[in-house]
């Protein structure tokens, strides 16, 4: 977010009553009703959960709501649970077993359509597949997929058998996923030959040869999906469909101790190994399902479509968990926002350049809910307003936004241009750590301002306060904490209890840290900064700058590296690399473009740097601490120039960084 945007967020003035048809429906109605269900939560924190957790189907009731002691929670103890079964079995049992769960569409154009009755099939089918192939509860598995049905069902198959999984966004390389395997010594993966992305294959399976050898992973299951050239190891690959196909459609689920791990997702801390974020069965899916009825106000004829990619916590909590919990349709789409349709799919006609493509889906399928992040709003809106404007978009009644501020603007076109001045917009803020939407607008209830993310949810005890955890008066910026322990907060690190517990209830007596700058408006609105750590935010996704400084320190050329992030008008921040390399190497574009390769053969694409500067040195405070604060000052003070063999004139840099010196 850049710092223009972040003043007009603090000076956004104007508000959005909730459109009456749309109060008149929903489940909570009114500020007044909001106000008071979350007294209500005020007044008996355990109470409130119980009944929020009553509406998952327990095998076993539990005997304690919480226990609590910081930093660890344990909820709803002694009781026992299947999460495949609250998402799948009791909707397939019942009056839903025809209705589509999973709307599908390929970025090729192809299509399906999977009912509850039979997405319970297939997962039963994957589970005993899954069992067959040796995987026993306790143990990884790494899903490494593009965004189609089989995903969901392996993740659901995984969680069926109790063995957590961790998924891997397909855009990481090779490396990554090693990192994330070896991390927890991952039994199995399960992947695809490939996956269509602008009209190319994205090479998943060679990726994961790439990334195994020497891993604790004996056998990778694998989805025909672009009928791509494979490589294969006899005895420890496997197709999907023919393991699934001679499995039984019949599979009896175990349930599970509410605190056993659902699943752990990597995401980017403040250090360059990115931590395993441990989630729990029941206190997970009770925030999940809670999240998805309330924020998204779901209901049986719903369309819901959250275009995360099931490798982020959106797409766990609101593509698959969250949704299914509450019986809902959900839509999923593979391919890029900008991908047209092949004429194979469309009887030959011609499709446009795609553009359009997220309102064509919109249309065909009567999206009703529709769920993305602010990046993806901002190139919209770049993109033009001719490209909505061909489509019937009337089928929607809410609009939602995740994982970066919005900047008012972007708010203002999303509401007009593609919810027709008519649907009200959530703008959610959570985190990877805390499983399920924390401050959110309830759609029919609460006032929305453009920037905001309003208020808690009831349930959520957050704050913004001082470093000393003194409450900060309204109006001032902060550190935003939650204040209370809830069902979906994480667990753990995984095998690192120490760094879970000096990154969240360390840095602030008592409370969880959750790393963002906020403020909280007279009205008691939240207004969220962005990070306070050394976290970046790239289109919506998490990196860690030294994460990246690390990919580039492996390369043998490069001495040193500091990384920052740039406000960008697109992605929220750019990457921006100062680097010294090695003596003997010259700083040249060449280097520049070896540079940003390395980091994506490491990382992924979406670490690449946006611009590389090489620099004879790097600003360093008298204690040996790079300048960052000085780094990210130059990074957004002029404009990107491409490689230069030095970063500014030596000169200027050092008098600079004595300058700062005096202020560190
Ligand atoms: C940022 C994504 C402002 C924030 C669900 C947080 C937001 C980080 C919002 C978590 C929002 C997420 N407004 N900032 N509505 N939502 N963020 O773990 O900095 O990928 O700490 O989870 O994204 O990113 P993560």
């Amino acid at each position: 977010m850049s710092s223009s945007s972040i003043d007009s967020v603090l000076t956004e003035t104007r508000s959005f009553a909730p459109p009456e048809e749309f109060a008149r429906a929903a489940r909570v109605r009114s500020l007044a009703e909001y106000e008071e269900l979350y007294a209500k939560a005020e007044r008996d924190p355990e109470a409130f959960w119980a009944e929020v957790a009553g509406e998952l189907q327990w095998a076993k009731p539990w005997t304690r709501v919480l226990d609590w002691s910081l930093p660890d929670a344990k909820w709803f103890i002694g009781g026992r649970l299947n999460a495949s079964v609250s998402c799948v079995d009791r909707h397939a049992q019942g009056a839903r077993k025809n209705k589509a769960a999973i709307l599908f569409e390929g970025e090729p154009g192809d299509t399906r359509v999977i009912t509850y009755g039979q997405l319970h099939r297939e997962v039963c089918r994957a589970a005993n597949a899954l069992t067959a192939l040796g995987v026993k509860p306790g143990e990884f598995v790494a899903i490494y997929m593009p965004m189609i049905p089989e995903a969901a069902i392996a993740m659901l198959a995984c969680a069926r058998i109790g063995a957590p999984h961790t998924v891997v966004f397909g855009g990481f390389s090779a490396e990554a996923l090693r990192d994330r395997i070896d991390d927890c010594q991952a039994k199995a993966v399960i992947t695809a030959d490939g996956g269509w992305r602008r009209g190319a294959v994205i090479p998943l399976k060679d990726n994961v040869d790439a990334a195994i050898d020497g891993t604790t992973v004996s056998k990778v299951v694998v989805v025909r999906r672009c009928n791509n050239d494979i490589a294969w190891k006899d005895g420890r690959d496997v197709w999907w469909h023919d393991i699934i196909d001679a499995a039984s459609a019949k599979h009896e689920a175990l349930a599970h101790d509410s605190e056993h791990p659902l699943f752990s997702l990597y995401t980017s801390g403040t250090t360059g190994k990115p931590k395993g974020i441990l989630h729990s069965t029941g206190g997970y899916l009770t925030n999940a399902a809670y999240t998805s009825k309330l924020v998204f106000d779901l209901r049986d004829d719903d369309v819901f479509w959250c275009t995360a990619d099931i490798g982020w916590v959106t797409g766990h909590s609101y593509v698959v968990y969250g949704p299914l919990a509450n019986g809902a349709t959900v839509l999923m789409y593979e391919g890029a926002p900008n991908a047209p349709r092949s004429s194979a799919f469309t009887s030959g006609h011609a499709t446009g350049i795609g553009l359009d493509r997220f309102w064509d889906i919109i249309e065909r399928w009567g999206v009703t809910v529709f769920y993305t992040a602010p990046t993806a709003i901002r190139a919209f809106m770049k993109w033009g307003d001719q490209h909505p404007a061909a489509h019937d978009l009337s089928s929607l009644r809410l609009l939602g936004s995740v994982g970066e501020p919005i900047n008012p603007e972007a708010w203002m076109w999303y509401r007009k241009t593609i919810g027709g001045d008519r649907c009200p917009i959530v703008d959610t803020w959570w985190q990877t750590e805390t499983g399920a939407i924390m401050i959110s607008p309830l759609p029919g209830a609460t006032p929305t301002k453009p920037g905001s993310a309003t208020r808690p949810l009831p349930g959520i005890a957050v704050d913004v306060v001082n470093k000393d955890g003194q409450p900060v008066p309204a109006g001032s910026g902060g550190f935003l904490v939650i204040k209370r322990p809830w069902p979906s907060m994480l667990r753990t690190i995984w095998g690192d209890h120490e760094r879970f517990t000096k990154t969240y209830f360390g840095e602030i007596d008592g409370v969880y840290f959750a790393g963002d700058g906020a403020r909280r408006d007279e009205d008691g609105y939240y207004w969220i900064m962005g990070r306070v750590d050394d976290v970046i935010n790239v289109a919506g996704h998490r990196l860690s700058t030294m994460e990246v400084e690390s990919a580039l320190v492996s390369h043998p050329k490069v001495a040193e590296a500091a990384v920052v992030g740039r406000p960008d008008e697109m992605k929220g921040q750019a990457i921006v690399a100062f680097v010294t390399p090695r003596s003997g190497f010259v700083a040249d574009e060449i280097l520049g473009k070896e540079l940003r390769e390395h980091v994506v053969k490491e990382i992924g694409a979406l670490a690449r740097p946006e611009e590389i500067r090489f620099a004879e040195a790097l600003p360093k405070t008298r204690s040996g601490k790079i300048m960052r604060r000085l780094l990210r000052e130059v990074a957004s003070g002029s404009k990107a120039r491409g490689d230069t063999t030095t970063l500014e004139d030596q000169g200027v840099l050092e008098k600079l960084a004595q300058s700062f010196d005096k202020e560190e």
